[in-house]
């Protein structure tokens, strides 16, 4: 059976979900899917193919799924992949229209604010994606900040413009992903 490896970077749990959904919607299409957290333990030696995503902040995949990538980017250039990121907030002053939603997620390809993009466009350029999809994430302000960077953003008067909360999550959009990617994988018919 067709192993898929889906591997995520979440700091609130917006991006793990979209993983868990991708995951259970490949295996009702008929593949093998383990979902797992970018660290230093996901083994990538017996997986046919992967899933790798982010969520993003101040324009960056974070430290996790990026390292996974580098390291990883024989293995994965060699076999069917996809990218998603996990971000935009619909409603965020940060937001340019949605008229390119990777430039929207992690910003410009050139000039400053593009440091995020360009990693990602290195590692694409190293591995191949078929495809690299932006998800609306999440947002929840009880939820407390994880890390410094986070924390001084969130104390910004801007930042009720820039972080509307909520979750925007769109679940149909991300299991059509999904079946998407199994069909290419030449998923067996599941079995009603
Ligand atoms: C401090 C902060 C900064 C953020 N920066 C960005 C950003 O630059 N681009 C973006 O698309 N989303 C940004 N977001 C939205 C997050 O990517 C979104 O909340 C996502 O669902 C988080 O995923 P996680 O719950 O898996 O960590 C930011 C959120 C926070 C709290």
């Amino acid at each position: 059976m067709t192993k898929v490896l889906v591997v995520h970077g979440s700091r609130h749990g917006g991006t793990r979900g979209i993983a868990e959904r991708i995951g259970a919607v490949l295996r009702t299409e008929g593949l093998e899917a383990v979902v797992a957290p970018a660290d230093g333990r996901v083994d990538v030696s017996d997986a046919d193919a992967f899933v790798v995503g982010s969520g993003v902040y101040m324009g960056n995949w974070l430290k996790e799924p990026l390292d996974f990538l580098d390291r990883n980017q024989a293995a994965l250039g060699a076999r069917p992949l996809w990218l998603f990121s996990s971000g935009p907030l619909p409603g965020s002053t940060a937001s340019k229209g949605g008229q390119d939603p990777l430039a929207d997620a992690l910003g410009p390809l050139e000039g400053p604010g593009s440091g995020g993009r360009r990693k990602i466009v290195e590692l694409s350029a190293a591995t191949h994606p078929r495809d690299h999809r932006v998800f609306p994430g999440a947002f929840d302000p009880a939820d407390p900040p994880r890390a410094m960077s986070e924390r001084l953003v969130r104390m910004l008067p801007v930042s009720k413009g820039l972080l509307p909360p909520g979750d925007f999550r769109n679940w149909d959009d991300i299991e059509a992903w999904a079946r998407g990617i199994a069909a290419t994988l030449g998923a067996p018919v599941a079995m009603a």
